[in-house]
């Protein structure tokens, strides 16, 4: 179902942004999701319905051009790869500064169709038969240098098909096993106390979790504490097992949650702490919208 990228409505969204920014408010402007890096908006226009996820702000054209490259990179090979992912088109726009403002852009799929509410609504059967559906494709595509961001909230089950959603931060690695991606630009949300110590460690481990399938699984079944799904841990467990040389446990999952949670709580208060500042001491445009506080 191809599309066409609605054009003059995305230059009206992309204007509410940024007064939004100006005013530090997102009601108002249909937020989808509020990712770690990207921001989802819903764009509804007379030839349906479209989630645009705004991208960090690229400082040259050629940074953007990179992305650009990176991005169509990744699609293709997660296609080849066997895994479904929701047509996605990059459309940008000139910022006045020079810098370059982009959007990956997808058709909105129905909520309800959403794998992480799937598992809330559907029965134990239906939860059985996605995670033997999602093993293939996770084990079928992820390797040292291709990369997956496999939480429930990043795939939705369209025609008894899975497609993934997720694409904005490509995830892939050359040889030597360095991020193809922009790290530092897609750091950028984050507080500047963080950014070395996240970009040291963006070098080497916090995505390391990312390619391996063991690694996905566990990041994928730490994430059911945070959706309220921890009653589907242990039958998904035994059905990871049976295909993991090294078998992961409940407490091994427990663990990585709490560890996962902790991080993202420091760097939201940091995040808050650093808007402060931008808004308040130095009088300046906080340049992202955060989320409301996630129960963890
Ligand atoms: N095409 C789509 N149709 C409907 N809802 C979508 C679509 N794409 C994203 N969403 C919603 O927005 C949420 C966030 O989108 P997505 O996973 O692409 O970005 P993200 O998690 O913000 O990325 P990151 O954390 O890497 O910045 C999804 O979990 C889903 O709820
Ligand atoms: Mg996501």
């Amino acid at each position: 179902m191809t599309f066409t990228v609605p054009d003059r409505e995305l230059r009206t969204l992309e204007d509410r942004v940024r007064t939004a920014l100006k005013n530090a408010d997102g009601t108002g402007l249909g937020v989808l999701g509020y990712g770690e890096v990207t921001l989802v908006l819903s764009l509804e226009t007379e030839h349906g319905a479209f989630a645009c996820k705004r991208l960090p702000v690229f400082p040259t054209r050629d940074r953007f051009e990179r992305y650009e490259r990176t991005l169509a990179a990744y699609l293709e090979r997660l296609e080849n790869g066997g895994v479904r992912v929701a047509e996605t088109r990059l459309w940008h726009t000139p910022l006045p500064s020079g810098r370059i403002v982009g959007y990956c852009v997808q058709r909105a799929l129905p909520a309800p169709r959403l794998c992480s509410r799937l598992l809330h609504t559907e029965g134990e059967l239906w939860a059985e038969d996605f995670f033997a559906r999602f093993l293939d494709q996770v084990d079928g595509v992820v390797s040292p240098s291709l990369g997956l961001d496999a939480q429930a909230s990043n795939w939705a089950d369209v025609g008894g098909a899975l497609v993934y959603l997720d694409v904005t931060t490509p995830l892939m690695r050359d040889t030597r096993g360095r991020e193809l991606l922009d790290v530092r630009l897609f750091c950028t949300s984050l507080p500047w106390v963080l950014r070395d110590a996240v970009r040291i460690c963006t070098a080497t481990s916090i995505f390391d979790k990312f390619y391996t399938t063991r690694g996905v699984v566990l990041d994928f079944l730490g994430n059911l504490h945070k959706e309220r799904l921890e009653k589907l841990i242990p039958g998904f467990l035994e059905q990871a097992n049976a295909r993991l040389a090294r078998p992961l446990t409940a407490e091994e999952v427990a663990a990585y949650y709490r560890g996962d949670a902790r991080m993202w709580e420091v760097i939201q208060r940091l995040r808050k702490a650093d808007r402060f500042w931008h808004r308040t001491v130095r009088r300046r445009t906080y340049p992202f919208l955060l989320p409301p506080d996630v129960d963890r």
